[in-house]
């Protein structure tokens, strides 16, 4: 039977737990060839570099080859073609798709019309699983465990789909959660709600001060400008943190600074020499972890 990776919920703790273990492997020895003869769809609706190279780039190292588009405007979506239609033929060209459109539910509803497995690469404000399993190993990277972490985040917390999902994979593993962010981008009810019923603290702060040298992951948050539908106020909320070398001075030896990126100026540039950055390494660890996704979904790793 077929499995997609939709919703980061749609995994165990304990598969969750195996992506990390493949993941581990694929960095020791990423020269496996064990892709030899797959061919898989990458279908971006919505623009990326990351997360489209990266899989590219795991699918490549793994000897498999890639179809795709990242942008609509060569495809027959011009011409009118329904989103039904286009899965439908794609997933016969392909053994596995990769999906990232700006409609929340769009991965889901290409999940159920095609015949191969599909990978949710960014809905909307909804879900980015994929994400939040290579920001999991980077946590385990760096904080030697996935237990027991303290992690601050700072931002989008209304729009940012990197967030959400990262929220309730870490929800297994005894996280505690502080949210900066101001008024307009809270983090939305649901998931405080979700939490609260499985009794996991969190604060909330507009103050980025505050908690930071409790935190052993900072995790930032680009304001996400597409999600507006009134850009005058995402020009309110635009510059609301931007996290500097000198606000390090006092955190935790262990502390490590994580952000999905892209970044526009969330993150002074004066931050990237100090040990505490991490976000061009979690990049990186964004090719183990896609390697680990696909040969776990094609079932092609022993
Ligand atoms: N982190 C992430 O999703 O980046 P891209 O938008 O560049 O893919």
């Amino acid at each position: 039977m077929k499995k997609s990776l939709v919703s980061i919920t749609d995994f165990t703790k304990e598969e969750m737990l195996r992506i990390m273990d493949f993941a581990a492997e694929f960095e020791a020895d990423p020269c496996q060839r064990i892709l030899l003869g797959k061919v898989i769809a990458t279908l971006f609706f919505e623009p990326s570099t990351r997360t489209r190279l990266s899989f590219e780039s795991a699918i490549n190292r793994l000897g498999g080859r890639v179809i795709g588009f990242s942008d609509t405007n060569n495809t027959s979506v011009t011409k009118g073609e329904t989103f039904h239609d286009t899965i439908t033929t794609i997933a016969n060209y392909s053994d596995m798709i990769v999906m990232r459109h700006s409609l929340e539910g769009a991965a889901r509803y290409a999940s159920e019309i095609a015949k191969v497995p599909v990978v949710n690469a960014g809905d909307g404000a909804n879900q980015h699983p994929s994400q939040t399993l290579l920001d999991m190993y980077s946590i385990k990277k760096t904080q030697g465990t996935l237990d027991g972490i303290n992690i601050m985040m700072v931002g989008d917390l209304k729009y940012g789909r990197t967030v959400h999902s990262l929220l309730q994979a870490m929800s297994h593993f005894k996280t505690t959660f502080t949210f900066v962010a101001p008024p307009e981008l809270r983090m939305p009810d649901e998931y405080k709600q979700q939490l609260y019923d499985l009794g996991i603290p969190y604060t909330e702060t507009t103050d980025i001060g505050e908690h930071i040298n409790e935190a052993d992951i900072v995790y930032m948050t680009r304001v996400q400008r597409e999600r507006f539908l009134d850009l005058m106020e995402y020009e309110k909320v635009k510059n609301a943190y931007i996290l500097k070398n000198a606000m390090l001075a006092d955190t935790k030896p262990n502390m490590r600074i994580l952000h999905p990126l892209p970044r526009v100026n969330e993150i002074d540039t004066d931050v990237d020499d100090n040990p505490k950055a991490y976000y061009f390494n979690q990049t990186e660890n964004g090719v183990y972890v896609r390697m680990a996704i696909i040969s776990y979904l094609l079932g092609v790793k022993k």
